[in-house]
């Protein structure tokens, strides 16, 4: 059986762990077919957003697989969380829009897995926490990082210090997700932000995730720089002048990514 079942809806992809008994936790072969699924998306250009989901209403992901984990060697571990590092870094470098839905306990690796994704739209019921020092180790997948930087550095410490579980409206408040959904809504809240992102011309929204992802990082002036040249890049684009062509026809426009 497949680990992600992967649905076609025009540009949209939906991706669903397929692992509910174990609450969608990342095994190797988990992480195996994520990768491959990133570097899917990063040569086929007509995918333009991709839903994160996991099956079930109990996990979107509880994180490593503990039993898998139980066996491995110092070394599995470390290649292991090798291989997750570069997917996530990949989901963050992909021209494609990640939108994480939350379908119940991201936890540990789940959390990290949402906090590579662009969006985060949750469940009511959706819990997200970093546990690890509840385990005796420290997130391994980017989460320090990612989270210092999308809630600042007291509420990271906050959240990866105490390994509390934060609940969907509270995660809302401190801006670790972006959307609480209704209730039994969750799927079809996600789809309706990535078709309204899908519709946008998608050189444009590659560039700007990157502006944003990359400028993040960097002092005002260099950032300021590096947006200047991302817009330089649709400058030239033929999907500019269509846009131009299409306010003016009051039409929709035809964007075809060039
Ligand atoms: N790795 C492997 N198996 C896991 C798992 C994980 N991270 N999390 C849950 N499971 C398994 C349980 O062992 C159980 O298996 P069993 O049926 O063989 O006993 C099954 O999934 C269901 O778990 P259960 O705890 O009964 O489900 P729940 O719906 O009540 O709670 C969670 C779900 C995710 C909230 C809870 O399982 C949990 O807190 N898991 C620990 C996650 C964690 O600490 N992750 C951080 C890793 S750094």
């Amino acid at each position: 059986m497949a680990e992600i079942e992967v649905l076609q809806e025009g540009a949209v992809e939906t991706w669903t762990i397929n692992g509910e008994a174990r609450r969608n936790a990342i095994g190797r072969a988990l992480a195996a077919e994520l990768e491959a699924n990133v570097a899917r998306t990063a040569r086929d250009r007509g995918i333009r957003a991709v839903i994160l989901t996991g099956a079930g209403e109990k996990a979107f992901c509880a994180g490593a697989d503990l039993k898998e984990r139980a066996g491995m060697s110092e070394d599995d571990v470390r290649q292991f969380l090798e291989r997750l590092r570069r997917t996530l870094r990949g989901i963050e470098q992909s021209d494609a829009v990640f939108v994480a839905a939350l379908n119940g306990a991201a936890l540990g690796g789940g959390t990290e897995l949402a906090l590579a994704c662009d969006l985060r739209v949750a469940a009511p019921h959706a819990e997200l926490a970093l546990t690890e020092v509840r385990l005796g180790i420290i997130p391994g997948g980017g989460g320090t990082q990612r989270l210092a930087r999308l809630i600042g550095a007291g509420r990271a410490k906050d959240l990866i210090l105490t390994g509390r579980r934060v609940r969907a409206d509270e995660a809302l408040s401190m801006g670790l997700v972006n959307r609480v959904a209704p209730v039994g809504g969750l799927i079809a809240a996600a789809l309706e932000l990535a078709q309204a992102i899908s519709q946008n011309a998608p050189l444009a929204l590659a560039a700007a995730k990157h502006a944003i992802d990359e400028g993040a990082d960097l002092a005002l002036e260099p950032a300021l720089r590096l947006e200047l040249e991302k817009y330089e890049r649709v400058l030239k684009s033929e999907d500019r002048l269509e846009g131009l062509r299409a306010f003016a026809e009051k039409r929709p426009p035809r964007f075809q990514g060039r």
